[in-house]
């Protein structure tokens, strides 16, 4: 079946009903802490940070629902939404966190051909891996570990050499941007706010952004996709290596493989219900959902948490450099995945099997990102 046929079939098979992007001007804080893999305390690396004001180690739904702002356009949404940051690596080991181009763009996706529901109060989960160094191409594409895998995406802007979307940070410059991208599993068991891991309460639908839910995760949530751009062109002269770009995520990541998002909702559930099934538009453009009222860009660029975990760290205005990544994240290359150190440096636990690297284009991840380019041109 030709590219344009499986498209085809991916129309009729599926609605394509709407979404909107939500823009979210401005971290409001970039700090080590993670409320949901180590609440209460700090966390094993740093994060930049979206959304809420009231964002902190502790931060539950009932306390996110408070805040009077959020980093994020939406008056109606105290969520939080956080990623990995990049380093710029120099050969004497160094580290300079990367500029990165505004906070985050959120898209909200109304997908599959079900009624698609809201986040319930308290749910919250994390997309991707921390751990891995390298795409495992031996689990079956049929299977929540290679939906989780494929989930992360990076597209590397050249205005005048587009370049396909990769699952790992391509080793050439991107005058425009490095976009790192994550797709968040929609399918819930209808029970759980959350699992030990964090992820087994969700599950990805058959096409990952699309498609059909597991009879174990039946109830069909709307789905969010995360867009965050760093601007790696800003070293375009300091690559020290030819053949290897200089960048690590702040996970000690090289690769890419280990990128990850983190959601805790903080929507005031009832609002964010009638914009699912309300605003379809077309354009994706946020505004023209009746259901929000809106913060100024003002107002969510001067709005920021409050700092828990105050530790040295350079801004990247201060062009300053640090010894070592914030925690112990010493920078693992794999493929193998990742050892994770805690912050007395102990190993806590041993590295898995090793496997093949793999650096290939991930072809479906790409049809799956033109579906919805299609979808949206069609409505
Ligand atoms: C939120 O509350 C703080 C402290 O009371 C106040 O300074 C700030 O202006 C408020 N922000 C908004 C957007 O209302
Ligand atoms: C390491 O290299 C960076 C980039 O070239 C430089 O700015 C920094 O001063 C160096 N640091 C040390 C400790 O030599
Ligand atoms: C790769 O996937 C296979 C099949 O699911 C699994 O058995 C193996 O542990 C995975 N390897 C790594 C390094 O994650
Ligand atoms: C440059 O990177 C390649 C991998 O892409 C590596 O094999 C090589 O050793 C690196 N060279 C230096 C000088 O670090």
């Amino acid at each position: 079946m030709n590219l344009l046929a499986s498209i085809v079939l991916l129309l009729v098979t599926y609605e394509c009903v709407g979404f909107w992007r939500l823009p979210c001007n401005s971290p409001v804080i970039v700090e080590r802490t993670d409320p949901i893999v180590n609440p209460g305390t700090f966390s094993t690396h740093m994060h930049t940070v979206v959304g809420g004001i009231n964002y902190s180690p502790n931060v539950d739904y009932a306390t996110a629902r408070k805040g009077n702002c959020s980093s994020c356009l939406v008056k109606e949404d105290m969520s939080n939404y956080w990623v990995p940051n990049l380093y710029y690596m120099a050969s004497n080991g160094t580290f300079t966190p990367v500029k990165q181009v505004g906070g985050m763009l959120v898209y909200y996706l109304q997908r599959g051909n079900v009624k698609n529901y809201a986040f319930p109060e308290g749910l919250r989960m994390l997309a991707g891996n921390p751990m891995l160094r390298s795409y495992n191409s031996s689990a079956p594409t049929n299977t929540e570990e290679s939906r989780r895998q494929r989930a992360i995406s990076f597209a590397c802007i050249d205005y005048s050499n587009p370049n396909p979307e990769v699952g790992y940070i391509p080793n050439k410059n991107c005058p425009q941007g490095l976009r790192a991208q994550v797709f968040f599993p929609s399918c819930w068991d209808g029970v759980n706010l959350d699992s030990p891991d964090h992820r087994s309460h969700m599950a990805y639908p058959s096409l990952i952004d699309n498609g059909d839910c597991p009879t174990t995760h039946p109830k069909r949530l709307v789905s969010i996709f995360y867009e965050v751009m760093f601007s790696v062109n800003d070293f375009k002269d300091m690559w020290w290596n030819s053949t290897k770009h200089p960048f690590v995520f702040s996970n000690g990541d090289p690769t890419g493989y280990g990128y990850h998002g983190d959601f805790l909702n903080g929507w005031d559930v009832n609002v964010l219900q009638k914009a699912v099934d309300n605003c379809n538009a077309a354009s994706g453009v946020v505004e023209e959902c009746g259901e929000f009222s809106f913060f100024t860009n003002d107002q969510t660029n001067k709005c920021k948490a409050k700092s828990y975990f105050p530790e040295k760290v350079v801004k990247y205005d201060d062009r300053g450099y640090l010894k070592s990544l914030p925690g112990c994240n010493p920078v693992q290359y794999g493929p193998q995945q990742a050892v994770m150190y805690d912050c007395d440096a102990e190993l806590t636990r041993t590295p898995s099997s090793t496997s093949a690297a793999s650096s290939k284009v991930i072809g479906s991840q790409a049809l799956l990102l033109l579906t919805i380019l299609l979808c949206t041109l069609m409505l």
